[in-house]
This record gives C-alpha cells, structure tokens and sequence, in this order.
C-alpha cells in the first residue's frame, strides 16, 4: 500500500494586517490583554469580497511550485468558511490553479479540518485513486464573527496553507504515519453557528424565529480550552505510539495555532519541552483549518522546520473533532 508523502509546501495571507492596538481602537479590549490571554499580536483579515477559493488558490499554486508540478489528480479543501453555502468551493480552487476537469471537494472539520482533508487525501492515494494530491486548509473567518463579540473577534485570523501529498513508500521522509482521528457530537454547541444550515433558518429569512446574532461564529471559549488540551494531548500520544516514538524523539511539535497557553498545556502534558513547540499564531492570530499548514510553512521557510526533524501535528475543533499524526519532515523547495 503507497504512503502519502508531503513533496510540497505553500501558504498564503492576505495582505491587510491588523494589530492588536487597531483591534482596541474598534472595541474594548487591550494588547495586553490579548497577547497575555492568547499569545496574539498580529492577524490578516481578507478585504471586503475577497473569497476563500482565493487564499486557497494562492497557497495552492505556491505548494505545487514547491513540488515541483503543473498538475494533480485531485484538490481537497479543508474550509469552515466556504465562498457559499453550496457548492463546495475546492471545484472553483481548481478552475483558479488551471486544473478544471480534477475531482475537487471540501472537508468540513472546522480546525481539525487539515488533519481529517489529509486523510481523505491520504486514502485516495493508498488506494491508487491518486498519484498526487493537493491538500488545502483555507479561511476568511473574518467574515464569520460578530463584531460584538470581543473574545472572538481579536482570536480569528484568515490566510491559507496547503501540501502536495505524493505516492511513496512508509519510510520516505514526510510520509504522513497513522492519522488519530475523532469526533463528539455532544459538543457541537461549543464551537458553533447557529443559523443558516437545515435546522434553524438564516435571520433573513426568518427573523421572527432566529436571532440576528445566530447569524454569527459563537465559542464558549473556557470550556472549549480544557477539551483541547486533553484531546490534542491524547491524540498526540497515540499519534506517537504508532510511530514507536517517545515524547523525548520529537523534535517539533506543531499543534492547531488557537492559543499559546492551549499549546503549553498540551507540550507539559505530553512531557514535551516548550521549546520545542513550532509558535505561528503570534503573527496570524486562529487561522482554523489554515491553522497547522500555515504553521508549517512559516516554520519550514524559517528555517525552524529542518529535513529529518520528527514532527507532531495535533488539533481539536468545532463539531468536536480532533485529530494527530507524526511524520519525518522532508527536504522541500522553498517557494
Ligand atoms: O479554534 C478552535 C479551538 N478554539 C480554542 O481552542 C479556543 C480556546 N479558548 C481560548 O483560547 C480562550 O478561552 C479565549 C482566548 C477565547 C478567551 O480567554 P479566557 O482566558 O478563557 O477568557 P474568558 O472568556 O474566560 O474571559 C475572561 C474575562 C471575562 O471578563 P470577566 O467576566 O472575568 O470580568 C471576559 O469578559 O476576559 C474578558 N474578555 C476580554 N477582555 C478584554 C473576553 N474577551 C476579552 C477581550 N478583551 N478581547
């Protein structure tokens, strides 16, 4: 059975960045209060209009660069915040990057999305569906959150990350080993947006029955905190047993980017020094499913992320889900 391989990186943000002072002019929060309570300095918010596929599209062409291609079997979009309700916006990230006529869809895992499109991705490969594979975690959660609510707006950030899974062998450097994956419907109010969907009709649409806030990203951020340590530390450490590994092998631990005090629990949890952990949010505040391919590049282009390093990826998010996986990181084209 082929294993898939990382052969490519890219990732890409749009260019309007907003700090913590600008954030504090708009509402009542503080830098201090945020870079101490989340770890955050600096997000990218798309400009008005300014769609997923597109952020999709622009890391995309740069991991296929990377790679070394003009061309893969199939694109698959980790997104929470697609271009529109329906269709699912992976068909128009092909048509942007020349590659109309390719399967293309999206996975809907909020921040664990990355990990759960990989292995759909990983699968496709495995059984001889794909060769090549480009995986793409993309958001404009910008356009999700109230402007209101304070806890939410100063945490989320928009940008795109992206991979090229190849076809290998289990011991080629940046073959993905087993992927951890789970999920708990009872959570499902914790990380949420209530209206919309099927169940409960947008506020436009009915507004005698749904509140005009429903419309919107909601968190209970302290309860959402405590299960992400515990499931991305569980899920890490059996990620870790199925490569044989021990906490002391990983050279890097890249965990889904929401807070820099989540990422400290889980690094004492699972007995990993602190500084081994790869930090990425500082600059681009919760990017969701963009969140880990974005943290991976920036490392791999900085030079944090060296060939051979073992790696950890975790996450939990919306729906509940979680997720991890290890891998050796390979030697890439910096694009
Ligand atoms: O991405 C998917 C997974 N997501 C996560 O893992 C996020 C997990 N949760 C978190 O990162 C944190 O819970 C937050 C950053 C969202 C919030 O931090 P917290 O330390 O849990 O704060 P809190 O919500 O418990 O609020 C503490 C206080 C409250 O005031 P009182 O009630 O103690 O007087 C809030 O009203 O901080 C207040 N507060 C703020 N103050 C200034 C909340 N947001 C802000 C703000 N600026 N932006």
């Amino acid at each position: 059975m082929k294993a898939a391989v990382i052969s490519g990186i890219g990732a890409w943000l749009p260019p309007d960045l907003v700090t913590n002072d600008d954030l504090a002019a708009r509402m009542n929060t503080s830098d201090e209060w945020i870079r101490t309570r989340t770890g955050i300095r600096t997000r990218h918010f798309v400009s008005a209009g300014m769609p997923t596929s597109r952020l999709a599209a622009e890391a995309g062409a740069r991991a296929m660069e990377s790679a070394g291609t003009a061309d893969v079997d199939a694109v698959v979009l980790a997104t929470t915040t697609p271009d529109r309700p329906c269709p699912a916006s992976a068909p128009e990230v092909a048509r942007r990057l020349g590659l109309t006529g390719r399967p293309a869809f999206d996975v809907s895992a909020v921040c664990t999305g990355f990990l759960y499109a990989l292995t759909t991705a990983a699968g496709m490969i495995a059984s001889g569906a794909a060769e090549q594979v480009l995986v793409i975690g993309a958001e404009a959660f910008s356009t999700l959150i109230d402007p209101r609510d304070r806890s939410c707006a100063v945490v989320f950030g928009d940008g795109a990350g992206a991979v090229v899974l190849r076809a290998g062998e289990p011991g080629d450097p940046g073959a993905l080993g087993r992927i951890v994956l789970g999920s708990d419907g009872s959570l499902a109010d914790l990380i949420t947006v209530r209206a919309g969907g099927s169940e409960r009709p947008h506020p436009d649409a009915d507004p005698e029955r749904t509140d005009a806030a429903d419309r919107y990203f909601s968190m209970r951020g302290r309860e959402v905190f405590e299960h992400a340590v515990a499931r991305m530390s569980e899920s890490a450490r059996a990620a870790l047993a199925h490569t044989g590994w021990q906490p002391g092998d990983v050279d890097r631990l890249v965990g889904h980017q929401a807070n820099l005090r989540i990422l400290r629990a889980v690094a004492e949890q699972l007995d990993i020094p602190a500084d081994r952990l790869v930090i990425h949010l500082n600059r681009v505040g919760n990017t969701a499913a963009a969140s880990i391919p974005l943290a991976l590049a920036h490392a791999h282009a900085t030079g944090d992320l060296a060939p051979g390093a073992r790696v950890v990826l975790a996450a939990f998010g919306g729906g509940a889900t979680w997720g991890a996986t290890a891998l050796t990181w390979p030697s890439l084209k910096s694009v």
